[in-house]
């Protein structure tokens, strides 16, 4: 099978565990990588001896670059993809696809009428632990789902020592950024992307969201700095509901918990793909029924490799990318389809704009399902 040649735009804190999951994928080649900032570009180049070009056209008329992952700050993402669209290659880019919904329809629409792939980060649905999640909602092995709580708190980063963290190619983690942009759009995808897999679209985001630390970061005015805190309601046409927490306040819980009829589903960390997924059915104690304290461990549907990637997340954040090029390779369709990421896009911005679009917010969007990977069937 031949090659698919990928460039990098953008050689930040990110680009490292791209990097380094990349090679994990035999069909996809690393060609040539870019940032605007020349120094960070020469740094990842020299530290992954891989080509650095001096500008995105040069970039863009390299005809080995069949796919670009778009690696930016979220505010550059828009205006990226739609250059890289326009010149013929595929995008796949780091979320959000786009700061608003207008921007990130724009995209689809480019990419369809181009006939060109574009999926957006993250890509958990196709790892391990998801997949043995869905694979057991699918096997109904809690009866009928009612109910869902995720919590995506990261704990109280701006009282961590965030300014030492660094990635292995030497790029400071962006706070500014990070603190700017806001939780709930960097964090809040890795659950809606898994719910929406796993329970189809979204109708209404019910959600409130609030700066509860405004003085976090001395480079920003608060009224710069995006909510640390949000908790949405996200009704889905399928009758379920699920209740999904994002913050940087209170301290770390990654977990999820799917409540049906007969016990609650559930995992520790999203941000591993081999984090353990458990059962408890529910039981009859003393005239009341309550999850059997005695968890049950459902079997993975396969062990995840184990990557170099020094971060806390345990990710392969290579595994979308190669998802577009086995669908190119295999003439199928993308499970990361352009409509799935429009969708989960719309849900975020519903969550991070909440103050200002009011609730309930109806969704617009929707998307054809989801294959379950090979591998999980
Ligand atoms: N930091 C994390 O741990 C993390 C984890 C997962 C996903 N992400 C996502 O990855 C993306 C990038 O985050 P990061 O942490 O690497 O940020 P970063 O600031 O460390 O790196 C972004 C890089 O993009 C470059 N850039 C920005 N606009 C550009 C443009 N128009 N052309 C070329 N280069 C441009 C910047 O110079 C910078 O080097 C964000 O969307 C973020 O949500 C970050």
């Amino acid at each position: 099978m031949s090659r698919v040649g990928v460039a990098f735009v953008g050689c930040g804190y990110v680009a490292d565990f791209y990097a380094r999951t990349i090679s994990a994928h035999p069909g996809l080649e690393l060609v040539g990588v870019f940032d605007r900032d020349a120094g960070r570009a020469e740094r990842f180049s020299a530290h992954f001896d891989v080509p650095a070009y001096a500008s995105l056209d040069e970039l863009l008329v390299d005809g080995r670059v069949a796919l670009v992952a778009n690696l930016t700050n979220p505010e550059s993402h828009f205006d990226v993809s739609r250059r890289v669209l326009e010149s013929g290659r595929h995008v796949y880019s780091e979320k959000p696809l786009a700061m608003d919904v207008a921007h990130a329809e724009e995209l689809v629409d480019l990419s369809r009428d181009r006939g060109l792939l574009l999926a957006s980060a993250p890509c958990s649905i196709l790892g391990e632990t998801a997949q043995t999640l869905w694979k057991a909602l699918r096997e109904k092995r809690i009866g009928k789902v009612r109910l869902v709580y995720a919590e995506m708190d990261d704990g109280m980063v701006h009282r961590m020592p965030h300014q030492r963290w660094m990635s292995e190619s030497g790029t400071p983690w962006p706070s500014h950024d990070e603190f700017a942009v806001g939780c709930t759009l960097e964090h809040a995808g890795y659950y809606v992307t898994w719910l929406t897999a796993f329970f189809g679209p979204a109708e209404s985001v019910t959600a409130f969201a609030s700066c509860q630390v405004p003085d976090k970061a001395e480079d920003l005015p608060p009224e710069s700095v995006a909510p640390d805190f949000s908790v949405a309601a996200i009704r889905f046409v399928s009758g379920v509901v699920a209740r999904l927490t994002c913050s940087i306040v209170a301290p770390q819980d990654h977990s999820l918990r799917i409540v049906g009829d007969e016990g609650v589903l559930g995992t520790e960390d999203c941000w591993y793909y081999g984090s353990p997924v458990h059962i408890q059915r529910f039981v009859t104690i003393r005239r009341r029924t309550v999850p059997n304290p005695l968890k049950k461990r459902v079997r993975l549907v396969r062990r995840p490799p184990r990557y170099q990637v020094r971060a806390s997340a345990q990710m392969d954040f290579s595994r979308g990318i190669a998802e577009m090029a086995n669908a190119l390779a295999e003439e199928r369709p993308c499970r990361l389809s352009r409509e799935y990421s429009l969708h989960n896009t719309e849900v975020v911005l519903a969550i991070q704009n909440a103050p200002r679009l009011g609730t309930p917010y109806r969704v617009r969007s929707t998307f054809p399902p989801m294959e379950p990977m090979p591998w999980a069937r």
